[in-house]
């Protein structure tokens, strides 16, 4: 028997809990087109076809690339299908990536996502929030600014659900009270768990988590899941692979938790989908829980 249950909710419909993750189907450092095209649609055609009825995009991936990937590989679009953008970041053309969070600029988000995407309304769209560190000398826009305009565009039908990404507990507070919100998207792994609070206020709120990094991302300075020495033992205990093993450990850590791993391969793709075959027993989670990422 598996350790967690399949079927999540986000937005007010039900999906399955492994959706996928369309950041790394653009080129190199999530910038212009795909090394092999045909390849990017391929997975895209794969994911839906294995049961995927949640994709997380944003504009910004490629830029334009990933959307308008997911608009070639699977428009028309499965009734049940959830699409799910972000807003608040832009590129330039070097790749770099640039605050986009006054409230004209989260409403112009929204509109190029529903227009590449060809989409009259967004399954759910995170504020993706900027905090000092990264905003290049640009002003701190107030929350509750952006807060007001993402609910304005869902009053008028634009987007189903409003969701926060790269906030600390006090914002998804704050979005939780003031904007019911449907989702957080923070980074979260067995790699770093280091938004154990934020994972916990979702959790009691009925809120959907849904960690990006469940892998521990492509970025090569950040530590990888799949190169822990214990996720590595108990993989090769269990003949499963290291990457299901992390997936399934977040899927068991909480019931609140969706998963979006983000690959460019189908074999990577099969293999994660595949989380449901594997079983984690509570030794193998104790086991788990108490490796401290190498
Ligand atoms: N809200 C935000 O600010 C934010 C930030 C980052 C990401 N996100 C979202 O979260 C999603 C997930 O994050 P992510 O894609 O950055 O990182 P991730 O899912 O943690 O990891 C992606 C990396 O893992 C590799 N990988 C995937 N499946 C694998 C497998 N079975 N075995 C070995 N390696 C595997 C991928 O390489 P291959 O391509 O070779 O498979 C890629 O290098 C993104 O796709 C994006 O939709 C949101």
């Amino acid at each position: 028997m598996a350790s967690f249950t399949f079927a999540g909710s986000l937005a007010g419909r039900s999906v399955a809990r492994v959706g996928f993750g369309a950041m790394q189907l653009p080129g190199p450092g999530v910038l212009g087109p795909p090394r092999d095209r045909d390849a990017a649609l391929a997975v895209l055609r794969r994911a839906v076809e294995l049961g995927v009825d949640h994709i997380d995009t944003a504009q910004f991936y490629g830029p334009d690339v990933a959307n308008e990937l997911i608009h070639e590989a699977l428009h028309p679009y499965p009734d049940d299908l959830l699409l799910v953008s972000k807003v608040g970041a832009k590129r330039d053309a070097d790749g770099a990536w640039h605050p986009a969070q006054t409230p004209a600029e989260l409403r112009a988000g929204v509109e190029d996502n529903l227009r590449t995407l060809d989409v009259e309304q967004l399954g759910a769209v995170n504020l993706r929030r900027m905090h000092e560190h990264d905003l290049s000398g640009a002003d701190v826009v107030p929350l509750e600014d952006q807060l007001a305009e993402m609910v304005a565009l869902r009053d008028e039908g634009k987007i189903a659900g409003i969701g926060i990404s790269t906030a600390p507990l006090a914002e998804v507070e704050a979005a939780i009270a003031t904007a019911g919100i449907v989702c957080v998207q923070n980074a979260f792994s067995l790699v770093d768990r280091s938004d154990a609070d934020v994972l916990a206020a979702c959790s009691a709120a009925g809120v959907a988590y849904v960690p990006y990094f469940p892998l521990g991302s492509a970025f090569p300075h950040l530590p990888k899941v799949v190169d822990q020495p214990t996720v590595q033992a108990v993989a090769a205990r269990l003949d499963a692979t290291p990457a299901q093993v992390g997936l399934a450990w977040l899927l068991s850590h909480d019931e609140s938790i969706l998963l979006i791993p983000g690959t460019s391969s189908v074999a990577h793709l099969e293999d994660n989908l595949a989380v449901g075959d594997l079983t984690l027993s509570a030794a193998d989670l104790a086991e788990l829980d108490a490796a401290t990422p190498a």
